[in-house]
């Protein structure tokens, strides 16, 4: 395994140790419950739509400079805890030479879906260079940030593999799982070269000078928790072990209500929660040992600002039971979202938290 050790100049060491997203992620009480959100940077501003104008997806996603700026978008208009650095979770897959695109309103698309077993050999390890304009815009970021932690992230296995076999976005994930049972030991062999890409994509992150890392399995909600536990679990455990020891480790899907505790068990210290379980029930079902993170329902964006308002309180309410909590969307900020609701959510999390 790579071991990676954070080094004394790291921001973690420094600047970014006492963010109040990392004191939560830590389980320590900051001066203000910290918020994000997962998509904070993307088309719900019109200086991101601005700066995309003619460039496409994938390569924004290997620019520096325009990864650096648009990262830092959010960050000035909504006064968020955190900055997520600008990617996607299929760029590391490109960078090794994967043939894909990132097709607007669809998502990632493949040339030619995963099949056979030299399909899956040919998936190389990633190396730094493979990804260099994507770590020097990490580097840039984080001494830009300061005191604002960086979020660096990653696809998980199950997520990953998803896009593979299906060629592209799918809703019942039916080859995924015809794979994954028919031919378990491929499973097993995607999956875990799909582990190693992905957690030395984080450790690289983290290494220049990321504070805290997510690993996005959006789509294992598909799964039953047996499941998980055989053909998904040893997978993400192996690619979140391959972050350094002391960063803060969160862990997200959407629909995971009954998979929480096990994903806690790959070694995450924050379980992302969706919408559709209440924070303090998925502190009930996961125990102490974690922080949560969520988990406003993102289509209350839309409603009148009383009810979110209301909405934004009783999430905090419910959070309040929890060791650490750190308060986002239950998914991405939709591309329709008026950003200046984003803003009043932020400051009145804020608000009701350094009361
Ligand atoms: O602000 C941030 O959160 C950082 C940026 C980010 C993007 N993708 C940018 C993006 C992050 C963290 C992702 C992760 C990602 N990508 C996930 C996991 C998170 C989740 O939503 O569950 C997944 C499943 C993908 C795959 C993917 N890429 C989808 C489903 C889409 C949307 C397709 C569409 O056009 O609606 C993309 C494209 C994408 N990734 C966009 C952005 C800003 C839109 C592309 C554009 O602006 O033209």
């Amino acid at each position: 395994m790579d071991h990676v050790t954070l080094s004394a100049t790291h921001p973690l060491n420094s600047s970014t140790a006492d963010s109040a997203l990392v004191l939560a992620a830590r389980q320590q009480r900051g001066e203000v419950t910290p918020v994000w959100f997962m998509r904070q940077a993307g088309r719900s501003l019109p200086e991101y739509r601005a700066l995309r104008e003619g460039v496409a997806m994938l390569d924004s996603c290997f620019n520096t400079d325009l990864i650096v700026e648009i990262t830092l978008q959010p960050v000035r208009r909504h006064h968020v805890d955190a900055a997520i650095f600008f990617s996607d979770i299929v760029v590391p897959l490109k960078a090794i030479g994967v043939d894909l695109d990132i097709v607007p309103g669809r998502g990632p698309v493949m040339a030619k879906a995963v099949q056979t077993s030299g399909d899956v050999a040919a998936l190389r390890e990633l190396e730094p260079d493979d990804v260099a304009p994507v770590l020097d815009a990490v580097g840039a970021l984080a001494a830009e940030l300061g005191a604002t932690p960086l979020i660096g992230f990653a696809g998980a296995p199950f997520t990953l593999a998803s896009y593979l076999i299906e060629g592209g976005p799918s809703r019942d994930h039916l080859r995924t799982k015809a794979f994954m049972y028919g031919q378990p030991q491929l499973w097993h062999e995607l999956c875990g070269r799909l582990a190693r890409i992905a957690g030395r994509f984080l450790a690289l992150q983290v290494e220049h000078g990321a504070s805290a890392i997510q690993l996005f399995d959006s789509w294992v909600g598909a799964l039953s928790a047996v499941d998980y536990e055989r053909f998904v679990l040893p997978h993400s455990q192996a690619a979140l072990a391959m972050v350094p020891a002391g960063v803060p480790k969160i862990h997200f899907g959407v629909g995971t209500g009954e998979l929480l505790p096990l994903m806690g068990s790959a070694g995450a210290d924050v379980l992302g929660v969706d919408f559709r379980v209440p924070l303090d029930v998925a502190a009930a079902r996961v125990g102490n040992g974690y922080a949560l993170q969520g988990n406003l329902d993102p289509a209350l964006l839309f409603a009148p600002w009383q009810v979110v308002e209301a909405s934004v309180r009783e999430v905090m309410r419910r959070g309040d039971v929890l060791s650490g909590h750190i308060f986002n969307l239950g998914h991405g900020v939709p591309p329709e979202t008026d950003p200046d609701v984003l803003s009043r959510v932020v400051e009145l999390v804020h608000e009701i938290s350094s009361q």
